[in-house]
């Protein structure tokens, strides 16, 4: 991409997660995504709690996402004091039209990120409009636990997945912040994301995977002509 799309799509990006840092309100708990899309609403948020916004606390998807919030001023909490939040917003690698199921976790925070969707309320996923599919069919990281991930791995090729252990950048595998390893998998385009996510799930020693269905209660997406607000039809 050249610089000047970059720069482009930034700035689609920032004007999504603009957005949805405008959907909190006071008293509000919120969960905080991972990805360059989420880091634009974390900074958002972080000038609307400066300029006085109220929240009540907020948990985010992933370390580096909590020490971006911590920096700014945000108020933050853990699971162990609350476990429901009102509004989380973060980003996504596909985002199906008309359902919503997304794709997540080419940034490799997809556990925490379900764990925080599945405990909110309203889940606001910001993203520019190139995330924007008709099908899924990006790859789907699969969380893996690192014991025996050999053997993980080639179940996953029996369900159909060509499969690639994300690398990280010491040259070994990248590691989660929960501790495990992520396999990528590439299935080609998917029919059934649901059946695909039961399926992925049921086998031991993955932990989660980066399908969410039925997660998303709303999409933010911004492109050249400006915003767009999708509900799931
Ligand atoms: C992190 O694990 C991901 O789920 C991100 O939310 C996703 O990769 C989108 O990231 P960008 O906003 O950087 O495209």
């Amino acid at each position: 991409m050249s610089p000047a799309a970059s720069s482009d799509r930034d700035r689609q990006k920032q004007a999504a997660a603009e957005a949805a840092a405008a959907l909190v309100e006071n008293g509000m708990f919120v969960g905080l995504g991972t990805g360059s899309t989420a880091a634009f609403a974390i900074a958002a948020l972080g000038r609307r709690v400066r300029e006085g916004l109220r929240i009540a606390a907020a948990i985010a998807t992933s370390e580096r996402s909590d020490a971006q919030a911590r920096a700014l001023g945000i108020p933050m909490t853990s699971f162990a004091e609350r476990q429901r939040l009102d509004l989380t917003i973060d980003g996504a690698d596909e985002v199906a039209r008309g359902t919503l199921h997304l794709i997540k976790g080419h940034g490799g925070a997809l556990l925490r990120e379900k764990i925080v969707a599945s405990a909110s309320a309203r889940l606001v996923i910001v993203a520019d409009d190139s995330k924007l599919v008709d099908r899924l069919g990006t790859f789907v990281p699969v969380e893996v636990v690192t014991f025996g991930w050999q053997t993980t791995q080639r179940r996953l090729e029996k369900l159909g997945a060509a499969v690639t252990p994300r690398p990280g950048a010491d040259g070994k595998l990248f590691v989660t912040d929960g501790g495990n390893i992520t396999l990528d998998c590439s299935f080609g385009t998917i029919d059934d994301p649901a059946a695909l996510e039961r399926s992925i799930r049921t086998l031991v020693g993955v932990i989660d995977c980066g399908l969410f269905v039925g997660l998303a209660t709303q999409v933010i997406l911004a492109g050249q002509s400006g915003i767009r607000h999708l509900t799931r039809s």
